[in-house]
């Protein structure tokens, strides 16, 4: 998707589509400096080659101008990551921009304040697209984390401002969750969790085309063991997927995927932190009670299943792992995948709350890959094609090895 190594960068102005889209708190404190770390060897290399970097980014979800989701708190870290002072505008369009850009230096970045903040931005419209491309002689999306939108700033741009190609972030998304998803080094393992199968119909659809094991846990297992004929208490139930689950079963079963769900469950008494619980086999869910984690013998009987992969690929906890009581499976899962990780097995940890689970386990580090997105981790896995990867210059990819 275009190739950044191999443009003429010296003096040119270049536009860089970032996703700075981090968690800020009540006093505008970053509290997950993630997103900003991974826009960094982009931003590195083009301050290397002399480049003006001219960054934009959105932050939240404004309605209009917006002092709470101005981009200035992220200043500070941004300069301290990159190792030189990033200068910030007020507006991301404008006569001002343009002074602050005419006066950039080489190996100089500007920071644009949040694109959000004209409404223009989300309608896409050329007329904004138009005016963003103009302060730049070249345009890179890095922005992988916003690449399932068609904004101004990640699809628009691009039909002004050529060449269009993929920062080292993007490139490193695609190889992993396309790449590595579409051609797995084999046996290929998925893990597929979270509350509702309804939100990960379209990944597991596309899943079953490529895997050769999936194991699924989290909330929407209910809805699988309903469909199997098990009482499932109260745990959370998609009444109007038990057909789906069951095609969905029939299907890994066509397909010759080793498909494993639990076989024993954590149970809850309440949906609370402190709720009574226990273990039972998935069985044996008495009234009143509720799942909310997968039990010991499923986390052997997944480990071992595992054991043998090449690749794995996550998606979605196993439990409700922001309580501590319920987060032993998914928190075992990830100490699996640490251990493979290390062995030389391919692991990629598709975006949303399974990196909160890493993180939290403080094993991400070792991950092959951990992905930046939420939506847009989703929709490629699902087998979607993104526009803002979609609006860039075709050219031969790089490869994984090149960009790390
Ligand atoms: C995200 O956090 O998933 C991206 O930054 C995209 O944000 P959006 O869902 O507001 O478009």
């Amino acid at each position: 998707v275009g190739d950044l190594t191999a443009a003429d960068l010296k003096g040119k102005k270049v536009f860089v589509r970032a996703d700075l889209n981090v968690p800020l708190d009540e006093n505008q404190k970053i509290t997950d400096d993630t997103r900003i770390r991974a826009a960094v060897p982009t931003i590195k290399y083009l301050i290397s080659k002399g480049a003006k970097v001219i960054l934009s980014s959105h932050l939240g979800r404004p309605k209009g101008v917006t002092p709470k989701f101005s981009l200035a708190p992220l200043v500070p870290r941004l300069s301290e990551l990159l190792g030189i002072q990033v200068v910030k505008a007020d507006d991301c369009i404008g006569p001002e921009v343009e002074k602050l850009v005419a006066s950039l230096p080489e190996g100089g970045v500007l920071l644009l304040e949040n694109v959000r903040f004209y409404k223009e931005e989300e309608k896409n419209e050329p007329e904004f697209a138009k005016k963003l491309a103009s302060m730049a002689d070249l345009y890179v999306n890095d922005a992988f984390g916003t690449a399932h939108r068609a904004h101004a700033s990640t699809e628009g741009v691009t039909k002004f401002l050529k060449p269009s190609v993929a920062g080292f972030l993007l490139q490193k998304e695609l190889d992993y969750l396309v790449g590595a998803v579409s051609n797995p080094k084999r046996p290929f393992a998925a893990i597929v969790g979270g509350s509702k199968v309804s939100s990960k119909i379209g990944v597991i659809e596309s899943l079953l085309e490529k895997c050769d094991i999936l194991l699924l846990g989290g909330g929407m297992i209910f809805t699988f063991y309903k469909a199997q004929g098990l009482t499932v208490g109260s745990s959370l139930v998609e009444e109007d997927k038990l057909d789906l689950a069951t095609t969905l079963l029939e299907k890994a079963k066509a397909k010759g995927v080793s498909l494993l769900l639990p076989s024993d469950v954590v149970i809850a008494d309440k949906f609370a932190p402190d709720a009574n619980s226990k273990t039972v086999p998935a069985s044996a869910i008495p009234d009143g009670w509720m799942g909310l984690d997968i039990g010991p013998e499923s986390v052997k009987t997944f480990s071992e299943a595992l054991g043998t992969t090449q690749t794995v690929i996550w998606n979605g906890p196993m439990g409700v792992f922001e309580f501590d009581k319920f987060a032993i499976g998914t928190e075992a899962i990830a100490k699996k995948l640490a251990e493979l990780s290390g062995k030389g097995v391919t692991t990629i940890i598709g975006g949303g709350d399974s990196v909160a689970a890493v993180e939290k386990v403080g094993v991400a580090d070792v991950m092959s890959h951990i992905s930046t997105g939420g939506g847009a981790s989703l929709e490629l896995l699902e087998g979607k094609e993104l526009p803002g990867v979609l609006a860039l210059d075709e050219v031969e990819r790089l490869s994984a090895k090149q960009i790390r």
